[in-house]
């Protein structure tokens, strides 16, 4: 017989599964967040840690990081350099990946953010201009105050409807330890029931794990410290980052604006 059994359906996660997170993540009883315990295996773990804070060659792979503008198809990835050795790289989908451990993963977190929002496995993979596409961010911050000040990201305070979407999840990939590469406060979560967790060293996370976490919570980094022999705080983001219209797309918006702010004012004037 030449048959396998394999369905559609089967490429997918249990129901059962993704319901028991939904509900971790959205329940008011529950804390508003989903650890995902060694997601990546250690040598995926060690080698994407090796290859973000000592092995890429940044001429190589990435351009110097100007504006959130620049991030359009097309462009290169980016990286943006702190005085005190801290590094952000960003790594679009939509470019061949400086690592390609690094690109795999990212994708497969994205959609399994997807699967768990409940929007296809598609979505905000391809760029389209003037929409959302999640742009894979490697963070290492060495040393800081406020590294993030207490916010909520599409909460029911954002003054952009368009922004209020509150399915949406954030997933941070940890790939370094607290204790052993980095001090200070570490990421702060507050909870569903609006309580303060300082995630790495309360939830004892280590490189490798992932933690899913709903986006309407307040969430702040209020300090990380190193001495010169530590690594860092090193994650992986996964921001859905709205993608600049093209040049030509950009003039018709101007344009198209102008002429409704001058009929309107014609309009005004007619009464
Ligand atoms: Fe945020």
């Amino acid at each position: 017989m030449n048959e396998t059994l394999l369905s559609l359906e089967s490429m997918y996660l249990d129901e059962d599964l993704i319901h028991s997170l939904r509900k971790k993540l959205y329940h008011s009883s529950e804390p508003g967040y989903a650890v995902l315990r060694q997601f990546i295996e250690p040598e995926y773990t060690r080698h994407i840690f090796d290859y973000w804070t000592k092995y890429v060659v940044l001429e190589k792979s990435h351009q110097k990081f100007v504006s959130r503008e620049l991030l359009k198809p097309g462009n290169p990835n980016f990286y943006n350099q702190s005085p005190n050795g801290g590094r952000t790289f960003y790594n679009p989908f939509w470019n061949s990946p400086p690592d390609e451990v690094t690109h795999e993963v990212c994708l497969k977190i994205a959609q399994l953010r997807n699967q768990i929002e409940s929007r296809p496995s598609f979505s905000e993979i391809f760029p389209v201009s003037g929409s959302r596409c999640v742009i894979p961010r490697i963070v290492i911050t060495k040393k800081g105050k406020n590294v993030l000040v207490p916010h909520s990201d599409y909460g029911l305070d954002e003054p952009n409807p368009e922004n209020i979407d509150l399915r949406r999840t954030q997933a941070t990939l940890f790939l370094s330890k607290y204790g052993k590469d980095y001090s200070g406060s570490g990421f702060i979560f507050t909870t569903n029931q609006d309580e303060k967790i300082q995630l790495e060293k309360e939830l004892a996370l280590d490189p490798g794990d992932q933690v899913i976490w709903k986006y309407s919570n307040v969430h702040a980094i209020e300090s990380i410290e190193t001495d010169d022999h530590q690594a860092g705080f090193v994650r992986i983001l996964f921001p859905p980052e709205k993608i600049s219209p093209s040049g030509k797309q950009f003039l018709e918006i101007k344009t198209r604006r102008l002429l409704s702010r001058i009929l309107n004012k014609i309009r005004r004037l007619g009464k």
